[in-house]
């Protein structure tokens, strides 16, 4: 038992504190930093689900054409759409930097675009604006052509569609995102051209 004692203080007495030290100081900077990542990684899980960003929601509540015309293959028509934008978000506040809200016919053809005021969107909101796109003599395809006189006469035009591309920001706190690209697409709009029928609203799928 004498020897072994003996011998290792002489072989190693410059690596005896490093050897019998160091495993304590490093477990306990492993401890600590385990701790501090564990504590950090709750903290972010508990702000996550008190925040938990949810998408934002669009709906097109109405939806109206008034002065339809289509002669050779040209459309003249006003659109008067109102269109729900709802955030969720508890929050999380949204800036709407610009908005540009076309309307299409299925997914064929653009037939008329607008650009609608800029706003600033608080968390649990809902805010409805109206879009007003106009088609002046706009050239179309004659499939939609033939499609949108059928439903003149008919009073029934089923296909449109409606796509809204905002660029956004979010803002929480005083933190503000960078820029996004929204793109909401609301198919299957069927308009009644005499107005006094009910619209069935239509909820669009939205794309950030
Ligand atoms: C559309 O309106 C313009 C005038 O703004 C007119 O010249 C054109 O003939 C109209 N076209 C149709 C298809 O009604
Ligand atoms: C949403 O915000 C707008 C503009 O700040 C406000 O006019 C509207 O009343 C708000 N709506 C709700 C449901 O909070």
């Amino acid at each position: 038992m004498a020897p072994p004692p003996a011998q290792p203080p002489r072989q190693h007495p410059a690596e005896g504190r490093p050897k019998g030290r160091s495993p304590r100081l490093i477990t306990g900077i492993a401890i600590t930093t385990l701790t501090l990542v564990a504590l950090v990684g709750l903290a972010v899980l508990v702000t996550w689900l008190s925040i938990r960003p949810k998408g934002l929601n669009y709906t097109v509540e109405e939806a109206q054409v008034h002065g339809l015309n289509v002669a050779q293959n040209h459309l003249n028509a006003s659109f008067d759409l109102v269109l729900k934008a709802h955030n969720p978000n508890h929050k999380i506040s949204v800036y709407y930097d610009s908005i540009e809200v076309s309307v299409l016919y299925s997914d064929q053809q653009t037939l008329a675009f607008d650009v609608v005021e800029p706003f600033y969107q608080r968390s649990r909101n809902v805010t409805r604006f109206e879009s007003k796109p106009v088609a002046r003599a706009v050239p179309l395809l004659s499939s939609v052509s033939r499609d949108l006189e059928v439903g003149k006469s008919s009073g029934v035009i089923d296909q449109l569609a409606v796509r809204v591309k905002a660029k956004i920001r979010f803002k929480l706190g005083s933190w503000r995102s960078s820029q996004y690209v929204l793109r909401a697409l609301c198919f299957s709009i069927v308009v009644h051209l005499d107005s006094s029928k009910a619209f069935e609203e239509i909820d669009c799928d939205v794309d950030i």
